[in-house]
Formats: C-alpha cells, sequence, structure tokens
C-alpha cells in the first residue's frame, strides 16, 4: 500500500506536471458562475467541468484534477464518466474530502477549524471505488498580529493529519492544505514566519500520526504580503525567496511535492511567482521536492470568462485553457518566458481575491452559521 501510495503521489509531481483544483463547492463554484452571468445549475456546473477536462492534451501538463464530489460522478454529455475521461489522458481524479470551515470553539475571532472527520473513512472508501487516487483537505489560519493562535495551528494540524492517515489507510494520497489567508495588512516576512510555524506543526502533526511522507503532498501558499500590506506586491525574486526559506527550514525531503495554491494572485502573477521560485531554488540548492501548482482560480478565471460570454466557444475555451496549463507547466520547470503574446490570461492584472475564503462572522448560539457574504453555505463549503 505504501509503495502504491508514493507512486501516485510521485506521478501527481512529475517534472512539469501540476494540478487542477476544481473541487469548487456548489456555493462557491455558484458565486463564480453568477459573477459571470451564468445560473448556478447542476447542468451548468458539469458542462463548465466538461469543457476542462475534455480539453485535447491536458495530461501533457495536468496529472490530477481534484473534484467536488457532485463532479466525480458525473459525466460528459455524450455519457462517458469524467473519471474515465480523464484517465484517457493520463489524468488522475481527486477528491475533495473535507466539508468546508466553522468557527473553531475557543479559537481568535474568525478562526475555523474544518468539518468532515466524522463519517470520512467510510466516504473514503466510497471515493476509491468511484475511482478517485488521491484526496485534499483544506484547513485555514488567519494572521493577524496575534494569529493564528496555538490552538488554531495546532488543531488544524492535528486535524489534517488525522484527514490525511485515514486517507492512506483507503488508498488515497492526501494532498495536505494548511492555507494561510492573504488577507490582511501583514508584512512578507511575518507571513512567512507563520508559514514556518503553520507547516512546521503540520509535518510534525503528519509524523505524530504515522502518516508515510512519501505518499502525501503539501500545498501551501506562497509566502506575499497580505492583500492590504503597506507598499503592496513584490517581485517575484522576493516571493520566490522568502518561500523557499520557509520551505527548506520546515518540508522533509520525504514529501515529493508542494503544490502551491494560487490563493487570489491573477493568473499571471500566479505562474510568475511559481517559476520564480522553481529558479530560486535551483540556485540556493537543498530544494528535493517538486515545486509545482495545484491552482483553482489561476487556472481557470480566464477559461471561464470565455465560456461564460459564448458556451458555443468550447474549442477556443479550450486552448485557453490548454495554454495556461502550459505556462504553469513551464514555470513548475522554472523555464517560464512570456511569448510574444504574453501570458495566456485575458485578465490582464484582474485581482483574483475573494471575500469569503476564510470566515469572519460570528456564529449564533446554536444556530447556522453566517458568511460574511450572505448565504452561509459557501463558508460551510468553501472551495
Ligand atoms: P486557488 O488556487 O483558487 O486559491 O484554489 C486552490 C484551492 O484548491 C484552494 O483550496
Amino acid at each position: 500500500m505504501a509503495a502504491d501510495l508514493a507512486s501516485v503521489a510521485a506521478k501527481l509531481a512529475a517534472p512539469g506536471k501540476g494540478l487542477l483544483a476544481s473541487d469548487e463547492s456548489t456555493g462557491t463554484i455558484g458565486k463564480r458562475l453568477e459573477k459571470a452571468g451564468l445560473p448556478n445549475t447542476k447542468d451548468i456546473r458539469r458542462a463548465y467541468r466538461e469543457l476542462y477536462y475534455t480539453t485535447p492534451g491536458i495530461g501533457q501538463y495536468i496529472s490530477g484534477v481534484i473534484m467536488f464530489k457532485e463532479t466525480l460522478y458525473q459525466s460528459t454529455a455524450a455519457g462517458r464518466r469524467f473519471v474515465d475521461v480523464l484517465a484517457d489522458e493520463g489524468v488522475m481524479a481527486g477528491i475533495k474530502v473535507d466539508e468546508g470551515l466553522a468557527p473553531l470553539p475557543g479559537g481568535g475571532e474568525g478562526e475555523t477549524y474544518t468539518k468532515g472527520l466524522e463519517g470520512l473513512e467510510a466516504a473514503c472508501r466510497e471515493y476509491v471505488m468511484a475511482g478517485a487516487k488521491f484526496a485534499k483537505w483544506r484547513a485555514t489560519l488567519k494572521v493577524t498580529d496575534s494569529l493564528p493562535s496555538d490552538l488554531a495551528v495546532e488543531r488544524n494540524a492535528e486535524d489534517l493529519a488525522r484527514y490525511a492517515k485515514v486517507c492512506q489507510e483507503c488508498g488515497l494520497v492526501p494532498v495536505v492544505e494548511p492555507e494561510i489567508l492573504i488577507d490582511g495588512a501583514h508584512s512578507q516576512t511575518r507571513f512567512g514566519v507563520v508559514t514556518e510555524r503553520v507547516l512546521g506543526a503540520t509535518v510534525a502533526a503528519l509524523w505524530r500520526q504515522g502518516v508515510a511522507l512519501e505518499g502525501c503532498l503539501l500545498k501551501p501558499q506562497m509566502v506575499i504580503p497580505g492583500a492590504e500590506a503597506e507598499g503592496g506586491k513584490v517581485a517575484a525574486e522576493e516571493v520566490a525567496s522568502h518561500t523557499v526559506a520557509a520551505l527548506r527550514r520546515v518540508v522533509p525531503p520525504a514529501v515529493p511535492g508542494i503544490m502551491f495554491l494560487s490563493g487570489g494572485q491573477t493568473e499571471e502573477e500566479a505562474t510568475i511567482n511559481l517559476d520564480a521560485i522553481n529558479k530560486e531554488a535551483r540556485v540556493v540548492g537543498r530544494c528535493p521536492w517538486a515545486l509545482s501548482f495545484s491552482f483553482g482560480r489561476a487556472l481557470q478565471a480566464s477559461v471561464l470568462k470565455l465560456w461564460s460570454s459564448d458556451q458555443t466557444r468550447v474549442a477556443e475555451a479550450q486552448q485557453l485553457a490548454l495554454a495556461l496549463a502550459q505556462v504553469n507547466s513551464e514555470a513548475a520547470l522554472g523555464q517560464y518566458t512570456a511569448a510574444a503574446g504574453g501570458h495566456p490570461s485575458t485578465l490582464s492584472g484582474d485581482s483574483l481575491r475573494e471575500n469569503f475564503r476564510g470566515w469572519s462572522g460570528q456564529a449564533p448560539a446554536g444556530g447556522a452559521v453566517p458568511s460574511p457574504g450572505g448565504s452561509g453555505e459557501e463558508v460551510l463549503m468553501a472551495h
């Protein structure tokens, strides 16, 4: 079993390959579809997924796609299961197994834990039967001058490790995602310190739980300044040196791949920063893991915009999907150079930041949890 897990993890993190995070919950994808002028119906969601998953050649750059449960069981309009269509391209199916965020009892304001440990084993066994090879669990940590609290760091690390252990026992490679949110005015240096603390605690918890590091992947954010930081954004070289320094200090060489989330960066920033991280890793050395991508927004935003403007433009939207995957594949090798036409993103400079990626409301006593932005569904079920 351990050897199988290590082999799947190594394939997911193969040189120049990364993951497509297309596991937005019904609430989160709904917000994006509605923003693009489309209704959030099951068939629109299915058709949108089909567009990406049937892109010819996508398997050259994408090793795995992470799906929401609804999607794992869906098929193309022609009736072929997505899992099979992807397998034909050499792309493995992954499944989001967490059940979204909830306020952390005893934690600081806006701190969360992630739901889903109860019943996880039975769910994982079902997903394996449906063809899933790997899984994802997202925890979020909030940064202020005093946060994250020790409680939030330890609880989320422990839950990530328990999730990872259950996955491995069921034959799924866990993608372990402790996302430190970019919201806030914290400096890049503080973000780096928190990243080391959170990843260090997560790795220690994985070790305590007996998780085979060779058979799991890490999914952190890049170390950038907070979204409201004084001085704004920094050069890619700065992102790279802070990110690589933090990773070198805490991630053991047994972990095959570090698959970054894009976290609200623009599509172009995500590519350029990933490329700089790989170049930096080569220069400083002693970075034994693949440094690749598990992007959601940074692989999809332009594609959704094009397709939503006219759903008959499938071939064009697929070309765009392929081009975005290709530049990130190049970046994962530290070989990205903007071609004559520039980065394929059609959203030049548009921020992909969203205000519902964490949780900042107050839980009513004994009641449903409201979201900061509305229905609550997307908070409980976020990406
Ligand atoms: P983004 O790349 O849009 O941040 O999403 C990745 C992801 O899977 C977050 O859980």
